[in-house]
């Protein structure tokens, strides 16, 4: 069996997927080149993916159809056609779980940094500009008894919620579909709808999987309902947000200010937010923890092996 890989993995899902098959894997750290990455998936039974990999009609028919895994190395698999996947009759796997933690982390390390301006003062600093301590200097916000607004409660919202709890802010959240009742008790978590949401929140932040419906689902109508004082985060997928439309609300004072994991067009970065001060950037980090990418590829690794093996996927994307 010939099991593909896109990138270089952490060694231990490598020595699982070897004893399991022939492994064929591109040794780049960087995005395979298209071309490079048709002729890799050629012949292979199972195929491990980055978020970067467009998984497509193209690919897969590139693949053959002996193909039966695409494991998804990552929570989102907006990079995967998975009805296309699912017509060849294709499990596409992703890796849930295993990096709330690490992306909560990350998350409430932009609320810090946007709320407190670590990064404006990193600058600052670097700039060599003159400053002293003084009463008024570089005010930001604390966080206690703030509402923190959260888009998707799902895992790593929940992770970002309970570390917003121990910092004492209060939860609001919004999602399709109700959390359980026992999760929201736990957080004191009131559901809102958006507009709701986005009108009283002090942080909003951004845990929803990309899909049709949340492209742009934080545009200039959305930025305008929230409070000017407020702070939006998004760690999710970056077309969740029309990056122009948050540039021109930053500056312009329509909101306090921003934290961002993740870009419309990675790696990319809209340049209007380049020269601004009220907002921090960080380079699609929330996985980003050596113990956190070695679980995740070994996650997927697992599940590849687990479908090969005729045993099913441990953690398919959807109903298979
Ligand atoms: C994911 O798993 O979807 C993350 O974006 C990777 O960091």
């Amino acid at each position: 069996m010939t099991i593909a890989v896109t990138n270089r993995l952490p060694e231990p899902a490598l020595a699982a997927l070897r004893e399991a098959g022939e492994l064929r894997i591109d040794e780049r750290t960087e995005a395979i080149p298209r071309p490079d990455l048709l002729r890799l998936v050629a012949g292979a039974e199972a195929i491990l993916t980055l978020l970067h990999d467009r998984v497509d009609e193209e690919l897969l028919e590139a693949a053959g159809p002996q193909l039966r895994c695409v494991a998804n190395v990552a929570v989102g698999y907006d990079n995967v056609d998975v009805a296309a996947a699912a017509r060849r009759g294709v499990v596409v796997t992703n890796t849930p779980g295993v990096l709330d933690d690490a992306t909560a982390d990350l998350t409430l390390a932009l609320i810090l940094a946007a709320t407190r301006r670590v990064a404006e003062g990193d600058r600052l600093i670097r700039a060599g500009r003159p400053w002293t301590w003084g009463m008024s200097f570089m005010l930001g916000s604390g966080l206690r008894g703030k509402l923190l607004g959260i888009v998707g409660l799902g895992g790593i919202g929940r992770r970002v919620a309970e570390r917003a709890r121990a910092f004492g802010m209060e939860i609001a959240y919004h999602s399709r579909h109700p959390a359980p009742a026992e999760v929201t008790a736990t957080l004191g978590a009131e559901r809102l709808s958006l507009e709701e949401l986005l009108a009283r929140a002090d942080v909003v932040s951004l845990h929803c999987p990309l899909t049709p419906e949340t492209r742009h689902l934080i545009g200039a109508a959305e930025l305008a309902r929230m409070k000017p004082t407020a702070v939006l985060i998004n760690a999710a997928r970056g077309p969740v947000v029309d990056e122009p439309a948050l540039a021109e609300a930053l500056a312009a004072g329509e909101i306090a200010s921003a934290g961002l994991d993740v870009y419309e067009h990675e790696p990319r970065v809209e340049p209007a937010l380049l020269g601004l001060e009220n907002v921090v950037l960080s380079p699609h980090l929330g996985s980003a923890t050596v113990e956190t990418r070695t679980a995740m590829a070994e996650l997927a690794s697992r599940n590849a092996i687990s479908v090969l093996r005729g045993e099913g996927p441990l953690t398919p994307v959807a109903p298979q």
